[in-house]
């Protein structure tokens, strides 16, 4: 049985006061869940302290959004996964479809990062999707095979708790435009099986999400199928009510 995941990514959203305002409302809204779900707050970097202050001892872990794959030197700008921890990250998010489209991420760049990372001791949520014209002309299955194997090659993985691999097709991130559960769990099974092949029998216990338009008018219906085990929130994370209820109601569609 694979605990459910629900991460919240917040993007580039929330001054201090309002991170602080976000993640305190939330953890008052949320009970302790952790015997049957993970929950993760992603914010940007410059509030990952704030972030960390309140949910420091609590259920809740905290994650980031991108990081580099070198530890130290002359890279102006990035953040290693070493600094990450020393921010007191437990995840980090990798391959998001807004960096490898905005701002010119590539595959092999995805698979530095996810090695980095995990030599670093983060735990990696790599996220994988197609594009609007990629599923209209019925590439999008290549496409995420592609994203998939070369993102995770050569990898060690110790445990296979370490890695959530996220299935956010672009046309439902931030669009209202939910892919529907049968759409996601026939992607995700795929995704699955590519897992199986690089990983054999301990892919079985990698968890894969769904991201694009979770709400919690959705949430229950996508935690229902097989495939999906939890979901990376987006825009209906900056409120604590809803992320409140995206969890709960997640949590308690996959246990039943
Ligand atoms: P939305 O939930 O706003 O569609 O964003 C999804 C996403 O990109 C999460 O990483």
């Amino acid at each position: 049985m694979r605990k459910p995941l629900i991460a919240a990514n917040w993007k580039m959203n929330m001054l201090r006061w309002e991170a602080q305002e976000l993640a305190r409302s939330f953890l008052e809204k949320v009970p302790d869940l952790t015997a049957y779900s993970d929950v993760v707050l992603i914010p940007p970097f410059t509030v990952l302290d704030v972030v960390r202050g309140v949910v420091d001892g609590t259920h809740v872990k905290l994650g980031a959004q991108n990081v580099f794959w070198e530890e130290r030197g002359a890279f102006t700008g990035e953040i290693s996964p070493g600094m990450l921890r020393d921010a007191g990250c437990e995840w980090v998010i990798v391959g998001h479809s807004e960096r490898r489209h905005v701002l010119g991420e590539t595959d092999e760049m995805v698979n530095k990062k996810i090695k980095a990372s995990l030599d670093s001791g983060l735990n990696v949520i790599l996220c994988v999707g197609e594009t609007l014209e990629e599923r209209e002309s019925g590439k999008h299955l290549k496409r995420i095979t592609g994203q998939v194997e070369i993102a995770l090659s050569q990898l060690e993985l110790d445990s296979p708790h370490r890695l959530v691999i996220a299935y956010e097709p672009v046309w439902a991130i931030g669009t209202g435009k939910n892919a529907t559960p049968d759409e996601a769990d026939y992607v995700q099974g795929t995704i699955r099986e590519i897992t199986g092949n690089i990983f054999g029998d301990m892919a079985e216990e990698v968890r894969i999400v769904y991201g694009g338009s979770v709400t919690e008018e959705n949430i229950q219906e996508l935690i229902g199928e097989p495939n999906i085990d939890g979901a990376l929130v987006g825009g209906a994370s900056l409120q604590a009510e809803s992320l409140a209820k995206i969890v709960q109601m997640g949590t308690e569609a996959s246990v039943v």
